[in-house]
């Protein structure tokens, strides 16, 4: 039965490029999410946009001498561009930015400061007397009062993962010029958190142990045990969304609140694009509202913004928070910082046309349950004996020994033997395994089983060995071919959320559009073939390709030269 999806993928800051933690925690598994979907004839919405407010952008732009305005165009152009090239198929990339945003932020945190949601709270904060400015968040440096490092920013300590404030800091200093601050009062409005904790203990605590991932249940589960505390919404600085308020000049809502507000956001500017309605995805209870983010943003979407929702009133909540944990690389963290990532537009530069390798090795390695490792050498290994030696092996034979037996006619079958039978029922149970675990986020263990299935097809032509028998026995072979490109047209199929870019180009090979039914997902189960007789493929063209020692040597020279 067709539903309706929303597939929110976290937003970007928009200060650097993407790298591939980014891409392995959240846009591959929501694209493969999404796509899924959409093949299964459901209504989905998959949107995201830039985060374009917060600190880290201002700081930025003052360490280049520039404006955060310039940042943000330069590094919203740069993302867009590496997503699409991915092959991230969002229905609409929006940014904070806009108009529409600000005006979408802006009502919305009035509706909740005239509906009572907000406290008003005076009180002293850290000032940069040099710099005439106030030090919210990460504009604060100082002593980690858990772990004792001593580069804790005022919102967190990325050593332990604590969450802190800035008086939590021992030996606070100005990140920007280092000065010793001094204490100003300023008043700020602070979300009444505590006035959720029933409605979160029964949404979450009653109904979701079952459904959402240990990782995020138990985090949500210790936020809630601790007790929530009114959390301040509004920060004083010049960039962001100004506060909605009279005498509230020099203030902005923090990035924070604004950000998720940016789903709704860029689901209306969709709306308008398409001439389409944006409530149907965000207040209609049999839609289904899904949340793609790393580990780092679960209180943000499990706790805050589902309070935001609730207050507001009429929208939907999520259905399901599939966070995944972190990916490191070659061992350690990546870090910004220390430049330890791989960065998307570089990887693109090195491997133009291998963006099928990187989705591929992201997602059987994804981080769904615990942290995890990616190694250039995993990398080469995945390449050269999975994509290469299996997928593309498979569908190369197939494709060459029909133009080569039959100038590249699919050839009609005799009758199925008890072989050609139990094949295909295996990779029936094996499409229909998949398509449980993609619904139960599990994108892992289906790409691996989507693998297994080209892995069967390699034994089939192995076992039966047609090569063998083509002057003996020319009925069978015909029978085995066509088997074989029926396997290939399942795997081109089942391969496109995973792998978008090569599921196209085996469908291109095969002619797809020319067969009598039609290469849905649903159909793959039919007792009807999904090819039919006489259609002639295209050319073989080459998948993948080898990928040699030194390419590898090179990557990681690159990384340990920084
Ligand atoms: N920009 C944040 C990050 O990269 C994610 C924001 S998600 C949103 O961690 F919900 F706020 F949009
Ligand atoms: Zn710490």
């Amino acid at each position: 039965m067709s539903k309706t999806y929303t597939i929110t993928a976290a937003l970007p800051y928009t200060n650097g490029p993407i790298h591939i933690g980014h891409l392995s925690g959240v846009y591959i598994p929501s694209d493969i999410y999404a796509r899924f979907l959409r093949i299964m004839g459901n209504d989905v919405l998959y949107i995201c946009g830039s985060d374009e407010h917060g600190v880290p952008i201002t700081i930025k732009a003052k360490k280049e001498n520039t404006t955060p305005q310039k940042i943000v165009d330069r590094y919203h152009k740069n993302i867009k561009e590496s997503f699409e090239k991915f092959g991230i198929s969002f229905d609409n990339y929006s940014r904070t930015s806009e108009k529409i945003h600000h005006k979408t932020a802006s009502d919305f945190f009035l509706k909740l400061f005239n509906d009572g949601f907000f406290e008003e709270i005076i009180s002293e904060q850290y000032y940069d007397e040099n710099e005439n400015q106030f030090l919210p968040d990460r504009f604060i440096i100082g002593t980690c009062p858990k772990c004792g490092h001593t580069e804790a920013y005022g919102d967190q300590c990325e050593k332990c993962g604590s969450t802190l404030n800035p008086k939590d800091l021992i030996n606070p200093r100005s990140s920007i010029s280092g000065n010793i601050p001094s204490l100003k009062s300023t008043k700020h409005w602070y979300l009444k958190l505590p006035e959720f904790e029933d409605f979160l203990k029964n949404w979450i605590l009653k109904s979701k142990k079952e459904t959402w991932r240990a990782n995020v249940y138990g985090q949500c589960k210790s936020w809630l045990d601790e007790g929530l505390k009114s959390r301040a919404v509004t920060r004083d600085l010049d960039w962001g969304v100004p506060v909605p308020i009279e005498n509230s000049a020099g203030k902005v809502l923090y990035v924070w609140f604004d950000a998720p507000i940016g789903y709704i956001s860029s689901t209306k500017e969709w709306a308008v694009k398409n001439n389409k309605s944006w409530e149907k995805y965000w207040m209609n209870d049999e839609t289904e509202l899904v949340h793609f983010i790393g580990k780092d943003n679960i209180v943000f979407h499990c706790i805050i913004f589902p309070s935001m929702l609730k207050a507001h009133g009429k929208f939907i909540l999520p259905k399901s928070v599939p966070a995944n944990e972190f990916l490191n690389l070659e061992g350690s963290k990546i870090s910004t910082s220390k430049n330890w990532a791989v960065w998307l537009p570089e990887y693109l530069n090195d491997f133009p046309d291998k963006q099928d390798v990187l989705r591929y090795v992201l997602t059987v390695n994804a981080p769904e349950n615990k942290d995890n490792d990616f190694t250039w050498k995993d990398f080469q290994l995945r390449n050269n004996s999975e994509l290469v030696a299996i997928l593309g092996n498979f569908i190369n034979r197939v494709v060459i020994l029909t133009k080569k037996y039959y100038d590249s006619t699919i050839p009609k079958p005799s009758k199925l033997n008890p072989n050609d039978n139990s094949i295909l029922n295996e990779i029936d149970n094996r499409t229909k395994k998949i398509e449980n675990l993609i619904k139960n986020f599990k994108f892992r263990e289906a790409c691996n089983e989507f693998m297994n299935i080209a892995r069967l097809g390699n034994k089939y032509l192995a076992d039966e060995e047609p090569w063998k028998i083509i002057n003996t026995n020319p009925d069978r072979v015909r029978t085995i071919i066509f088997i074989s490109i029926q396997i290939s047209s399942i795997l081109s199929i089942i391969s496109e959320p995973f792998i978008p870019l090569t599921s196209k180009k085996i469908k291109d090979m095969l002619n797809y559009k020319a067969h009598k039914n039609s290469w849905t997902w649903d159909n793959i189960s039919k007792k009807d073939f999904l090819i039919s007789e006489n259609i002639k493929l295209n050319e073989p063209i080459l998948l993948f390709s080898k990928i040699e020692d030194y390419e590898i040597q090179k990557q990681i020279d690159k990384l340990n030269n920084n």
